[in-house]
């Protein structure tokens, strides 16, 4: 946008808001802990700097080491090797936030990606970005819903389906919602869940919610089994991945699949 005559604005906005956020952090940091209203407001100035940032100086898809999968070069690996192991016929993704790692997953794969965000705001934005980008489908909508709609389409639930689940930020966790859909909708499928716990590596992070809600092993491994998923890790210690260094589960039905994920170097499973 360099030589736009909104530039100028945009910029100042951003600085505002720049500003607002450090003085929500010095309240948060004075109080010691994170009143509920607080946190709301952090969480919505946050968006907005996101929002900014993308229309001053982010409004397309670029490819990049940055870009993408939280920056993880481990994690891309990890995408890559099951791209090359399984004949995925399609993506989906939920969670699209601005866009980023959609844009990697139809670049690097060629197949249709489907991503639903249910921020109106990160929906358009992800649009203006990825719209050069080819095979890309975004919805805007809340997760299960969206999962719901699919899984009723038989031309969908017929093909090989990776599975992106990355829709968690917000006190309302969809996740289990999404692989109960998936698990009784789908026969051939892997799922990735971001921001999950790698058992026995805190060098990878992972979400707790202020509910008291965790993304780790111990809480859904009852689901796991009641959906007959088995779960692998990544096989790179934490300490040596990059970015943003989340951790991530990767699911599939007990067989064919989650035989063939045995054998990826990518992945361990549990230990
Ligand atoms: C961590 S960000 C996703 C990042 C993105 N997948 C990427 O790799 O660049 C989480 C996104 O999920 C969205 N979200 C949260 N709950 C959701 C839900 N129930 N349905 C759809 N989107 C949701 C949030 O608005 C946010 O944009």
């Amino acid at each position: 946008m360099t030589g736009d005559p909104y530039d100028k604005t945009f910029q100042a906005i951003a600085e505002r808001l720049q500003e607002l956020h450090a003085a929500i952090n010095r309240v948060i940091e004075a109080h010691g802990k994170v009143c509920s209203k607080v946190k709301a407001l952090d969480e919505r100035v946050s968006n907005l700097e996101t929002s900014i940032d993308c229309l001053i100086d982010d409004s397309c898809y670029v490819a990049g080491d940055e870009v993408g999968f939280n920056a993880q070069l481990f994690r891309k690996q990890i995408f890559l090797e099951l791209l090359g192991s399984l004949d995925f016929d399609i993506i989906v993704e939920t969670g699209t936030w601005t866009g980023n790692t959609t844009g990697f997953m139809a670049e690097n794969s060629g197949l249709p990606v489907h991503s639903v965000e249910i921020s109106e705001r990160f929906h358009s934005i992800a649009r203006m970005r990825l719209k050069e980008v080819p095979n890309i489908h975004l919805y805007q909508g809340e997760s299960s819903e969206f999962l719901q709609q699919l899984s009723v389409n038989p031309s969908l639930t017929s093909q090989r389906c990776f599975f992106y689940l990355d829709a968690h930020w917000y006190d309302d966790l969809p996740l289990e919602r999404e692989l109960e859909i998936i698990s009784r909708s789908w026969k051939d499928f892997v799922v990735m869940v971001d921001d999950f716990e790698v058992p026995g590596d805190p060098d990878y992070g992972f979400d707790h919610y202020p509910n008291g809600e965790r993304l780790d092993y111990q809480t859904y491994r009852k689901l796991f089994d009641r959906l007959d998923l088995k779960a692998f890790f990544p096989a790179l210690p934490g300490s040596q991945e990059t970015g943003g260094c989340r951790g991530c589960v990767i699911l599939a039905s007990s067989g064919p699949i989650s035989e063939r994920l045995e054998t990826l170097q990518t992945l361990r499973t549990h230990t």
